[in-house]
Formats: structure tokens, C-alpha cells, sequence
């Protein structure tokens, strides 16, 4: 027996067999079989049904403390500011852009990175506004900060091909590097791998968790290294106001004696979809608004704040030791019901209007678990979040555009 034949006795993957010899593209498939990590399937099969507001059960939450950015006192603030300024002045510092996403939720057919937002004075595209931010911070110091973009196997030819064709936006080419995430396959209801309409094992990106394995593998890591990196933030592509470069975060983070650190915004209600920053279990954490129970979204103190209400916006530092130390790690996978098209065992393409199968993805924020620690510098609403994640009503382009007009007093 082949060995792809094995495999797929052994762990009760047989019905791919009926694929192998329906295909003329038999090589290409067994090559995608042989390559699975089997033994991780079952594993990720095992997470499918797990209830999301169980996934706390028997974990000790607990609020985690803060700074309010504006409610420092001028010389705390100085301080910091100087402390954060000296690490960029001295070209420590590199951004990454997580850009893996496409823009499906807003209707966008591409890389998110590549949706145009008609902000004034002219539109711009969410790549172009961040490559003015950091062109702005460039001119500030009179440096260069290389800028990292991970894309996904889906959007990474196009995302580079964007760039060329836009020259970069004006980045200093040499100074922006692509890298991609990895793929893990996606599951049926029984725990059976997928076929798509051209006989590929239908696989999807394995979450922004897998950041950190990857920047390992594709010599990110290394690469920052060389360049005399010492402190690395990392952002999403999808916030038309995200400060990339705040000295005072770095500030902060040095001062605490911390390897990493995250900015937050007050929680703008209860059900908001973001993740909110706690301890579990004594080390920091965020928990996904997935994944958050209604009655301790609702929460509040006695001054009637929420007590679960720092949101993660995808503002994060690390120290390049701690990006080291969390590339070692297998973060946990969390996993999402999904609608997906898949060829039946006929060879007829089944379109789902219903959820039909598990997509798996690793989650940034599972990598803060590995330290005691984390700064958290709370900023305001206005000055640092505006997300673009729906077509319409909250968080659009419509309420991203108005924050960011708003912001350069446009
Ligand atoms: C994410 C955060 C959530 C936070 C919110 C703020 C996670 C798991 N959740 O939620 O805690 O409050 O943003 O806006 O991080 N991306 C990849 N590869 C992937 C998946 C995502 O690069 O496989 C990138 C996207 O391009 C984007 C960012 O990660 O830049 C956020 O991803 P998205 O899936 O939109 O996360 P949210 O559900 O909005």
C-alpha cells in the first residue's frame, strides 16, 4: 500500500480515495495529503465542538491593571515619552502589519489591505494610509523603520503586485518585506477533510496566532536581528487611525521592565466585538468576544465601569526576546463554525447555505499567557481605534471614515 494510502486508513480519512481516482490531478492531491500533519487534525477535531463561553469554565479571571495615557501627569509623561523616543531615534524599532485577512465581510473581493476608504482630503487605501503614518514617523525621526507585512497564501501575490503597481505608496522599498502565514485544513462536521471544485484539500489561514511561528520560519525574526531590532510592534490592517510608533507605549513597557505591552480603548458597550484584556490564571490574557459569557461582558464595578472592559485593538509590543520565546510555543486553536462549498463524493459541488464545517485558527493574544506581565497603556477611542470590519453600521467604512476626518482635522 502507498503511503498516502496508510495515512488515510489510519486516520479514518479513506473517503479521499474516491477524490484520488476521480482527478486527473491525482500527484498534485496525494502531495496535499502527504503533507498534513495528521496527528494535529485530530487534535484540532477535538476543539470543533467545544461550547465558545465554556472555553473559560474553570479558569480564574481577574481585571487586569492599566495606565490611562491622560491621566499622567505631565513629568510621568515626558518620561516615557523620552524613554520611547530614544528606542526609535536609534532604529530599534520595526512595525508589522497583519494583512492575512481579505475583505470579505465588507463586500471587499481582495486583500483587506487593498479596500479604498473615502476619507477626505482624497481616498486612500487602508495600505496607503498606513504606509502615510509610518512615512510621517520617518520624517519625525529621521529614520527608516522597516515595515513587515504578513499576508496569506490566498492574498500575498496580490498584495505584493498592489504595492509594485502603487510604488510602494513612497516607502522606501528596500525597507518593506513580505512574509506569509501558513494554511491548516478545514474539517467537516465528522471530522472528514474537504475537496474543492479543483481537487485541492480545502484549507483557510490558520489565524493571526500563527504570526510567530511564522515570522521564525520565513527569517523575519533573523532579519530584524541584523537590522539591530530590539522592540517590534505588531497591528492589523484594518484601523484607519492605528498609531504604529507611540513612544509613550514603549515608554511604558521599558519602564515596567516588561517584554510586552498593548494599547486599549474603553469598551464602547457591553456586546462590542472586541476581546477585553484580563488575567487568567495570574498571566495576561485577552478574551476573544467569542469566547466572552454574556454576564461577565455586562459586569461592572462600583463606580459602574465594566469590569472586562479594556479593549485589545490589535496595538502590540514585543520585545524581540519575547516574539523568540513565543515562536517557540504551540498556541492553543480556537475553532469557528463555518459556510463552506466542498465537492461530495460524486464529484458535484455542494454549496452550503448552512455552517457545515470547522475552520481552526490560532489567536495573537494567546501569546501574552508566557509572561507574568504586560503593560497596558489605555488611549482614547477617537485617537487610536477605528476599525472597518462591516460594510455597514458599526464599525464601517462609514464610522471609520468619520474618526478618521476627524483625527487629521479634516
Ligand atoms: C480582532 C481581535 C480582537 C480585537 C479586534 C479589534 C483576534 C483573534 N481578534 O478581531 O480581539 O478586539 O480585532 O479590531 O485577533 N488576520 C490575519 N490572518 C488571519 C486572520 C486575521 O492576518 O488568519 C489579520 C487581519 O488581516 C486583521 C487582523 O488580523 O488585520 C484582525 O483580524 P480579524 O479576523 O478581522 O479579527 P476580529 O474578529 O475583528
Amino acid at each position: 500500500m502507498e503511503n498516502y494510502e496508510l495515512l488515510l486508513k489510519k486516520y479514518n480519512q479513506e473517503h479521499l480515495l474516491k477524490y484520488i481516482e476521480m482527478t486527473d490531478k491525482k500527484e498534485e492531491l496525494i502531495k496535499q495529503i502527504e503533507k498534513i500533519n495528521f496527528e494535529q487534525l485530530q487534535d484540532l477535531y477535538s476543539v470543533s465542538k467545544r461550547d465558545n463561553e465554556k472555553a473559560i469554565k474553570g479558569i480564574i479571571i481577574e481585571h487586569v491593571p492599566f495606565v490611562d495615557k491622560y491621566k499622567l501627569d505631565a513629568e510621568k509623561s515626558n518620561n516615557l515619552q523620552t524613554l520611547g523616543e530614544e528606542v526609535i531615534k536609534n532604529g530599534k524599532y520595526a512595525v508589522v502589519t497583519m494583512a492575512g485577512g481579505q475583505g470579505t465581510r465588507l463586500g471587499h473581493d481582495g486583500p483587506k489591505g487593498t479596500f479604498k476608504l473615502n476619507v477626505k482630503p482624497r481616498p486612500k487605501y487602508l495600505f496607503e494610509i498606513l504606509a502615510e503614518n509610518l512615512q510621517r514617523e520617518n520624517e519625525k525621526y529621521n529614520i527608516v523603520i522597516p515595515w513587515y507585512i504578513m499576508t496569506s497564501t490566498e492574498n500575498n501575490a496580490k498584495t505584493v503586485s498592489f504595492f509594485e503597481e502603487n510604488n510602494y505608496f513612497g516607502y522606501p522599498k528596500d525597507n518593506v518585506t513580505f512574509f506569509n502565514q501558513g494554511n491548516l485544513p478545514l474539517l467537516s462536521e465528522d471530522g472528514k477533510l474537504m475537496v474543492d471544485e479543483n481537487y485541492n484539500i480545502k484549507v483557510a489561514s490558520d489565524g493571526n496566532g500563527s504570526i510567530y511561528k511564522s515570522m521564525k520560519n520565513e527569517g523575519i525574526l533573523l532579519d530584524m536581528k541584523k537590522r539591530g531590532v530590539e522592540w517590534i510592534f505588531i497591528g492589523a490592517v484594518d484601523n484607519a487611525i492605528l498609531n504604529m510608533c507611540d513612544p509613550m507605549l514603549l515608554g511604558l513597557t521599558i519602564k515596567d521592565k516588561n517584554e510586552i505591552a498593548s494599547k486599549s480603548v474603553v469598551k464602547a458597550n457591553p456586546h462590542e466585538k472586541v476581546g477585553v484584556f484580563c488575567k487568567k490564571d495570574s498571566k495576561p490574557a485577552v478574551i476573544e468576544y467569542t469566547e466572552l459569557p454574556t454576564e461577565m461582558a455586562e459586569e461592572t464595578d462600583e463606580e459602574g465601569e465594566l469590569l472586562f472592559g479594556e479593549s485589545h485593538i490589535m496595538c502590540n509590543l514585543y520585545s524581540i526576546e519575547a516574539l523568540e520565546k513565543i515562536a517557540e510555543q504551540n498556541l492553543p486553536y480556537h475553532s469557528a463554525h463555518k459556510k463552506a462549498n466542498y465537492l461530495d463524493e460524486n464529484g458535484n459541488l455542494v454549496k452550503s447555505e448552512e455552517p457545515n464545517s470547522y475552520k481552526y485558527e490560532a489567536f495573537i493574544f494567546d501569546g501574552f499567557n508566557y509572561f507574568d506581565n504586560i503593560s497596558i497603556l489605555r488611549g482614547r477611542r477617537e485617537e487610536d481605534f477605528a476599525p472597518i470590519k462591516n460594510k455597514e453600521g458599526v464599525d464601517s467604512p462609514e464610522t471609520a471614515i468619520e474618526l478618521y476626518n476627524n483625527y487629521w482635522k479634516l
